[in-house]
């Protein structure tokens, strides 16, 4: 019987144990991606790319362009891009939640992916990384504590090196 429960709590304990922190992230020309698999890395954490049902062209990403897709987007604070396939939050109690700086703030596919998780992402620790090419992330903080304040967010992470 001894030897029962021993090998019982040996297969138990050789169960590996489930990531509970997610890198979820978005990037439109793979900066965002890179920092992304070094934090996972860094956290051995799971890897989710958030991806858009229609990928952004070069010229959609045009911010000279007044009329590009991203200029209109970011215009209009409700647009809410479409996600191309849903993530499963639930596992996790630490979220990296990752994005290029687009005019100071998230660009509007986080918006569309929070508001997708939001009643499942409520309790769990969210912390805020991104990539710009100068730009700090502190109006993006400010902005994602303001437009979703139910949710815990943590100091943000600029990982531009
Ligand atoms: C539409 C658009 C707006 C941007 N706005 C800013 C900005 O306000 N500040 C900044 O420093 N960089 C800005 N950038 C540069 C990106 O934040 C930077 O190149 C980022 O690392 C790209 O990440 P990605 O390769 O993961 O898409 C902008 C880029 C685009 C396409």
């Amino acid at each position: 019987m001894k030897k029962i429960i021993l090998a019982l709590l040996c297969a138990v304990c050789m169960i590996p144990m489930e990531a509970k922190t997610l890198v979820a992230y978005f990037s439109a020309t793979g900066t965002t991606k890179a920092a992304a698999e070094r934090l996972a890395k860094q956290h051995d954490a799971r890897l989710w790319e958030i991806e858009p049902a229609e990928p952004y062209t070069a010229a959609d990403l045009d911010w000279r362009n007044d009329k590009s897709r991203s200029s209109l987007e970011m215009n209009d604070p409700e647009e809410r891009p479409t996600i191309k396939r849903c993530t499963d939050v639930t596992p996790y109690d630490t979220i990296y939640v990752g994005f290029p700086i687009w005019w100071g703030i998230c660009p509007r596919i986080i918006n569309s992916w929070l508001d997708n998780n939001l009643p499942q992402l409520e309790g769990k620790t969210l912390i805020p990384f991104a990539t710009s090419g100068s730009s700090g992330i502190a109006e993006a903080e400010a902005y994602l504590k303001k437009t979703y304040p139910s949710l815990r967010w943590k100091k943000g992470l600029l990982m531009n090196h």
